[in-house]
């Protein structure tokens, strides 16, 4: 099999593509040829060791995969030779092979392409769990998006749309904004020329219900001022690298609530919940009530470079990486 090795913490530049023996396949596990890797934020975070976990060296990075499985183990039921699947698999998904266990794969719904179906998971199920469960956000409710236009925003504008939500969104190229309306946004925001607070304000009509930050940095206070009565500011990640300082006056200012969001963590600690959370997912992908971004793709030998993407924000919507 290829994979990409991570055999020290660095710049994504140092990763290699290496040829390695093939995996045993047991009787409990089925063999899955991965024709889509999902590029996510993380990814880069545990190439640089800057993730809360971090892998004992040397490893595969990437946490998505979409594919075909090629190889059932004699005890396994419910799956063929064939079926198209796609599982979040923590380490280990830019190869060109995995060898999963059946808990792990799920049937990719037929309205999506490989591609489509690795790069959804962490954001759509972030997206689900904050929108439903972390806060309930209510049709005609105005939806802020910051950093719209990366895998968590677009995911956001998404399920917000899908349950009856108006969206802002709000990144920093002309390019990303087009990509927003696009995908449906109501308002857009560029964050490079206008003022946060002001723009929320005018569009909305007097404020936001809802807050989405995946990117922390100096927007984070103009953005919870945008917020009106009773608003919700979820604090999704820190993509800018800066964590932000919140001023507590302005929380209490209109009744606002600060409220975290850690779908990894929530996941692990509840796998039956989060099947439910997924399969929710699924079944308005299948309805056709949200879809997935259709994303640009690299190739294996190009994940340093798809990374360095990412990490300076050229990337434009969700990536992949093809083999
Ligand atoms: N809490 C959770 O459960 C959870 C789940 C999934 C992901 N996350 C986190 O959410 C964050 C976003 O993930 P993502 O997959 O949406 O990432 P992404 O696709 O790379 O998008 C991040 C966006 O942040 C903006 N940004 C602003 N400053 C940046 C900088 N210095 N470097 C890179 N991006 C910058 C960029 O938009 P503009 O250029 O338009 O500003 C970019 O589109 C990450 O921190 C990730 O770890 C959290």
């Amino acid at each position: 099999m290829r994979a990409v090795m991570c055999r020290e913490l660095g710049e994504p530049e140092s990763l290699v593509v290496e040829q390695l023996p093939t995996a045993p396949c047991s009787a409990h596990q089925v063999r899955v040829h991965i024709w889509a890797s999902g590029l996510n934020y993380v990814d880069a975070l545990f190439v640089q060791g800057k993730y809360q976990i971090r892998p004992q060296l040397p490893f595969i990075p990437g946490s998505e995969i979409a594919g075909e499985i090629t190889e059932i183990g004699e005890q396994v039921q419910g799956f063929n030779v064939g079926d198209r699947v796609f599982a979040s698999i923590g380490l280990g998904g830019f190869a060109d092979e995995a060898v999963l266990s059946p808990s792990q794969i799920v049937p990719i719904p037929d309205r999506l392409s490989y591609a489509q179906a690795a790069t959804m998971t962490q954001s759509y199920a972030t997206a689900w769990y904050s929108l439903t469960q972390r806060t309930q956000l209510a049709p005609e409710e105005w939806v802020v998006v910051l950093g719209a236009a990366g895998g968590v925003g677009l995911a956001m504008i998404d399920v917000a749309r899908a349950h009856g939500a108006k969206v802002i969104a709000v990144a920093s190229t002309s390019e990303k904004l087009r990509l927003c309306i696009e995908r449906g946004a109501h308002g857009v925001i560029d964050s490079s020329t206008e003022d946060l607070k002001t723009r929320v304000r005018e569009l909305t009509g007097g404020g936001a219900d809802i807050v989405v930050d995946p990117v922390g940095g100096p927007l984070a206070e103009s953005a919870l001022r945008s917020l009106g009565n009773n608003g919700r500011y979820l604090v999704i990640g820190f993509a800018s690298g800066v964590i932000p300082s919140l001023p507590a006056n302005q929380i209490l200012l209109r009744n606002r609530q600060v409220i975290g969001v850690d779908w990894g963590a929530w996941a692990m600690g509840n796998p039956a919940d989060n099947a439910t959370l997924l399969g929710e997912v699924i079944a308005a992908i299948e309805e056709g009530a949200i879809t997935p971004v259709e994303p640009q793709s690299y190739a294996l030998a190009e994940a340093g470079t798809a990374l360095r993407d990412l990490l300076d924000r050229r990337l434009v919507g969700k990536a992949c990486l093809s083999s």
